[in-house]
């Protein structure tokens, strides 16, 4: 058989295998990996790891807010900086808020995806799941390919009470669609939030105090609870710290189907960033919060027992400097009118590999499992995304595991004006990104010109069929 290109010689791995191979590809697919495969066109990957092109299954995108400001990261901004770190695929999301049916924003939110040159998916937010959302528009919804709604326990434009939660839930489990969950206790950050402004503590470092762990932790084990009424599978963004970690991992146990995941940030940030002096606390302002050293081994010990199983950059594109982004209510905003969100499509990789696999703290394959395998086949995607196999798209990775690189934001490649891990040391970095087969970065050079990425519709996931089991056996959600 003759190739359009072969990556010879590299190590190529799966979520189950590291073997020595070459790669046959023939126009956007793998054709073949083996031995000996020639071609006119090799790329030569000696000494160099071969791994899927990354999934990030949760990050925001030139996302219209409740206010009219829209993220300043574009399609074509993120897809610089993901191909620039490894990554080939991107989950973004569709937004609704209160008061509008998703229809009011979804067509507008597709015509900008569709001009996005990586290849994508899109999750569903809903915040106001009236009787015409539920039985009319997710129907529409789910037909047209986003299988994954995320729903909000906290955050004033978005929050949904538990009334709300629980009809998407069951709306979900009729259309096998997938529950994810930002779970924050909205009153509890509320009421200490007044206290702190009260008490005149308006600066970033009173974010991490407005919301400590037991209000992640409440609202994680309510939305589990509730999604065990329901029978419905659910997928837990976010997660800050090992004591939400349990949460999932005991429910996890009693054979609930909750997974979950965790991002970056909070594996080598802290709190303490945002005591900065001045503004510059804004930069390491994200919710659920930042929280403190030693924090990171929990997620780490969650993340080798499968307890959290992705990671996920929550890429949110808000300049510092910039009048929409972390200043739009102003240099002397106070901490509950900053957006919350951090930049790191490009660093999602490298920090995972670096503080993973360089560190000993997972295998290769692991990495391979939480940066792409597990997102695809959990949103859908499995099939053509996420693994390197004949038949698989050409979304391909050459990574250095030993190459060691400072992180900058000019390495970043985003429209963002600052990184939150400016300064820090990885080890492992992409050499060259390969996406449907064409290289669209090579040594840090990223090159797409008129590239259309492709909108994925996602098959109906395994890990979002319930179980068939309901307390008392009564199915309240088939009573729509
Ligand atoms: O702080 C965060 N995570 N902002 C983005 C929105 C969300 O909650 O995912
Ligand atoms: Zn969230
Ligand atoms: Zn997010």
């Amino acid at each position: 058989m003759s190739y359009d290109t072969v990556i010879r010689g590299g190590t190529v791995v799966t979520a189950g295998d590291s073997i020595v191979a070459d790669i046959g590809i023939k126009g956007e697919t793998i054709a073949a990996i083996g031995l000996g495969l020639d071609s006119a066109r090799v790329i030569d990957a000696t000494g160099l790891l071969v791994l899927p092109g990354g999934i990030d299954s949760h990050c925001h995108v030139e996302q219209l807010e409740a206010d009219g400001s829209i993220h300043e990261e574009t399609f074509a901004t993120a897809a610089r900086s993901a191909f620039a770190g490894g990554t080939t695929t991107l989950i973004p999301f569709s937004p609704q808020f209160k008061g509008e049916p998703i229809a009011a924003h979804a067509r507008d939110y597709a015509a900008r995806a569709a001009r996005s040159p990586i290849d994508y998916t899109l999750h569903q937010i809903i915040t106001d799941p009236t009787e015409a959302v539920l039985l009319e528009e997710l129907p529409a919804v789910v037909a047209r390919g986003t299988r994954s709604l995320k729903m909000f326990l906290t955050y004033d434009p978005f929050h949904v009470t538990d009334g709300e939660y629980l009809d998407v839930l069951a709306a979900a489990k009729r259309l096998g669609a997938m529950v994810c969950v930002h779970c924050e206790n909205y009153d509890a950050i509320r009421w200490r939030s007044k206290a702190l402004l009260r008490a005149g503590h308006l600066e970033p470092a009173s974010h991490a105090l407005s919301r400590p762990r037991v209000v992640e932790r409440e609202a994680t084990h309510r939305a589990i609870a509730l999604a065990e009424l329901v029978d419905q599978p659910i997928h837990i963004f976010h997660v800050s710290c090992g004591e939400v970690a349990e949460e999932i991992a005991r429910a996890q146990a009693r054979g609930v189907k909750v997974t979950g995941e965790t991002c970056p940030q909070y594996l080598v940030l802290t709190a303490a960033e945002m005591a900065r002096p001045g503004r510059e606390g804004a930069k390491f302002m994200c919710s659920p919060s930042l929280r403190d050293a030693g924090d990171a081994e929990g997620l780490w010990a969650a993340i080798r027992a499968g307890t959290l199983d992705i990671i996920s950059s929550d890429h949110c594109g808000y300049s510092f400097e910039g009048p929409h982004g972390k200043a739009i209510s102003g240099a002397d905003a106070d901490f509950t009118r900053i957006p919350n969100g951090v930049p790191g499509l490009a660093a999602r990789m490298a920090i995972t590999f670096s503080e993973g696999v360089a560190k000993g703290r997972i295998s290769v394959n692991d990495f391979v499992k939480l940066t792409a395998t597990t997102p695809a086949r959990r949103f859908g995607l499995y099939g053509r995304k996420g693994s390197v196999a004949p038949g698989f798209d050409a979304d391909l990775v050459l990574w250095d595991a030993s190459r060691c690189m400072t992180l900058t934001n000019v390495l970043m490649q985003h429209a963002i004006d600052y990184s939150p891990y400016e300064g820090l040391s990885v080890t492992g970095w992409p050499v060259l990104t390969m996406a449907r087969g064409q290289v669209v970065m090579e040594e840090g050079v990223v090159t797409f010109a008129g590239r259309r990425g492709c909108f994925l519709p996602a098959d109906p996931s395994p890990d979002a069929k319930p179980r068939s089991i309901v307390p008392d056996g009564f199915d309240a959600a088939l009573v729509s």
